[in-house]
Formats: structure tokens, sequence, C-alpha cells
């Protein structure tokens, strides 16, 4: 890591939904080793969240604080970020990261003739609305700090048939539209919104999938990296497209698939 990035991330501020484990956890730990103040919400498991901030404080010296969300209910984005003003002066990164699983998607999570509305919306608001709702209340602050990135996370499954992820799939698609309408629309406050779409990565989440053990298999099987994806992969990704180095590109999916969509 070179003393100018470096430089030019401490002391700034990220807000990521679902730090608790996964993806959201490996960008906690990513931003915080190049000195980014972190603000990070959990849903289950707070006593997690509340090791993680301790952690990552001792480690790298950053300040860390968690709290409760429910993306279900993206409307208290604006709750929570007035929560955050409290600990924070500033905010310059915002990651739309926590993702629904269990009884929330029944319906959304299944194949194409089981699926019913209720799951689907449930998708949809956890994707999408959440996605508006944080991004809306972060580009406030950023545009007081005279700019920001904001990063959305999504999946090749929208490109690619994932067996039951038709629900996932077809919201990850529209969340990418919506960064790229944010993108045009945010420019001029100097705001940067991209995605990072994700091949299989070993979580929680992917456990959760009834064919888990094959998938990952498949994975490793189609990339020509010969393995499955890590949660560290997309952090590295969604931490680059915060910094300088990146400062051109906006509206773009950055897909971080280990070479497993082509194939
Ligand atoms: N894993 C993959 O293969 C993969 C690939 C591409 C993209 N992605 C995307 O990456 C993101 C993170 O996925 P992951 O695999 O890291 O998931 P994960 O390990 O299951 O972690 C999910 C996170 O979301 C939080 N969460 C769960 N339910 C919530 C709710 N109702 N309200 C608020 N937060 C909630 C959890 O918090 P608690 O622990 O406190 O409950 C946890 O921090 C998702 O958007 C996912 O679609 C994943």
């Amino acid at each position: 890591m070179s003393k100018k990035m470096e430089s030019s991330m401490k002391g700034k501020t990220l807000v990521i939904s679902g730090g608790t484990k996964g993806i959201g956890k490996a960008n906690v730990y990513k931003f915080a080793e190049n000195g980014v103040n972190v603000a990070f919400t959990y849903n289950s498991n707070k006593e997690i969240a509340l090791e993680i901030c301790n952690d990552v404080e001792e480690k790298y010296g950053v300040k860390c604080k968690c709290y409760p969300f429910n993306v279900l209910e993206p409307e208290t984005y604006k709750e929570l970020f007035l929560e955050i003003d409290k600990d924070f002066d500033r905010v310059d990164f915002f990651i739309s990261n926590a993702m629904i699983y269990g009884r929330a998607v029944v319906g959304g999570y299944g194949k194409f003739m089981k699926l019913k509305p209720r799951g689907l919306n449930n998708i949809y608001t956890a994707t999408v609305n959440a996605f508006v709702c944080g991004s809306q209340q972060a580009a406030k602050r950023m545009e007081k700090v005279g700019g920001g990135a904001i990063v959305s996370l999504s999946s090749t499954g929208n490109l690619v048939y994932i067996q039951n992820y038709s629900g996932h799939g077809t919201n990850k698609a529209a969340v990418e539209a919506m960064v790229r309408y944010a993108a045009t629309e945010l420019g001029e406050m100097k705001i940067r919104v991209n995605a990072v779409s994700g091949g299989p990565i070993d979580t929680d989440a992917l456990k959760a999938f009834t064919n888990y053990e094959e998938v990952k298999q498949k994975t490793a099987e189609f990339s020509p990296l010969d393995r499955i994806g890590q949660p560290e992969d997309l952090a590295q990704s969604c931490y680059f497209l915060c910094t300088q180095e990146a400062s051109w590109i906006t509206g773009h999916t950055l897909i971080v698939d280990g070479g497993t969509t082509f194939k």
C-alpha cells in the first residue's frame, strides 16, 4: 500500500450494511486497515458485531461502531444515519451489502413455478429499496464533504442461471440499473456510484443454498483459477472503487467472478 493512497483514505468514514460476517465483514476490515473509520450495521448478531468493533479499534486504531438495522425497513436508514451522525463527523463511502435469507425469502428463493409476490417483494426491498434509501442519506452527507463513493453488492446470478436464484438474480439486475441512474444524477455532487458483481463467494449466504456443495465444486471447476471466491476477493474491489485510483469510474458494474461467468 503506497503512503499516498493510504493518506487519501485515512480519517474518512465508511457506512456499510451487514458487517457481521461474509463480504460485509471483509469490507469492514479492508477499509479499517487502510485508516478508514467504520460504521456498520448488524441484524441478529449483536454480540459478534460488538466483538468486531473492539477487534478493529484495537488492531487498526480507527473508530468502529455498530448499529441495529433491518434491511426490510429501508426507510429507517433515516434514523440510522442520524445515530451515525452522533458518532462520526463525516460520511465518505456507503456500501449497500446486507441481504436477507431464511423465512424472509420464502417465495423469492426457489424455482420459477414456486415464486410468490411476497418473497419477491422482500428481495426487492432488501436489494433495490435499501440501496436507494441508504444512498440518499449517505449522499446528503457526502455532499457536505465535497463528494464520495457508493457501492452496491451485486451478483453474476443476474447474468447466468443459478438454480433457485431468479428472485435474487432479477433484483441484482435491477439494482445495477439503479446504480447507473444514481451515478448519472449524483455525479454533480462529485459522488461516484458503482456495483461489484460477485460470482459465488464462500459465505453463510451461500451455505444456505440447498445445493451448496455442488455450487462450490462447480465454481472451482468453472474458474480458471480453480477455486471458489472468498469475501476478501469482493472487499478489495469495493475498496478500490472507493479510492482515488477509481476517480473516473462511475455507473459501472465490476464483475469479480474468478472467470466463472464465461464458461
Ligand atoms: N455469497 C455470495 O456468493 C455472493 C455473491 C455475490 C454477491 N453477494 C452479495 O453480497 C452481499 C453480502 O452477502 P454475504 O454472502 O456476505 O452474506 P452473509 O454472509 O449471509 O451476511 C449477511 C449480512 O446481512 C445481515 N442481515 C441479514 N438479514 C438482515 C436483515 N433483515 N436486515 C439487515 N441486515 C441483515 C447479516 O447481519 P446479522 O449477522 O447481524 O444477522 C449479515 O451481516 C449480499 O448483497 C449478496 O447478495 C454474495
